[in-house]
């Protein structure tokens, strides 16, 4: 009885552990990404893309691209240079659920 006990607690867990860390990609967004992108970015004119809100496979794409430089933008290679794929996912799950 305790074993399966434990074992339901362990795999309700799981999933948050596994979860993005939403706290951890807010804190990044509102250091690094916010000087150009902003955080809700109203302003659709601007040259730099909107992020909140927008899908969030799209974003992590775009990210990995950057970063390989297989999607090539000097100021977006050197942003997601530094990036681990940890970042990535904190990040991309921060704005993804951002309402623009
Ligand atoms: C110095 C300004 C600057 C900073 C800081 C910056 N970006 Fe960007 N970002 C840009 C520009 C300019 C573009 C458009 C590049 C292009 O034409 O591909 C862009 C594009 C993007 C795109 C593609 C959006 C689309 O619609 O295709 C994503 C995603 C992105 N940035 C995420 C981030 C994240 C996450 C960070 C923080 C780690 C960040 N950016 C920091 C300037 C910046």
């Amino acid at each position: 009885m305790n074993k399966l006990l434990c074992s339901l607690l362990f795999l309700v867990w799981m999933p948050f552990v596994q979860a993005a860390n939403i706290y951890a990609g807010k804190m990044q967004a509102q250091a690094v990404c916010s000087q150009c992108h902003g955080i809700r970015n109203p302003s659709a004119d601007a040259p730099f893309p909107p992020l909140a809100g927008r899908d969030r496979a799209y974003l992590e794409q775009s990210l990995k691209q950057y970063r390989d430089k297989t999607r090539v933008s000097e100021i977006m290679n050197a942003f997601a240079g530094s990036l681990s794929a940890k970042d990535i996912d904190n990040i991309t799950a921060y704005y993804a659920r951002l309402k623009p």
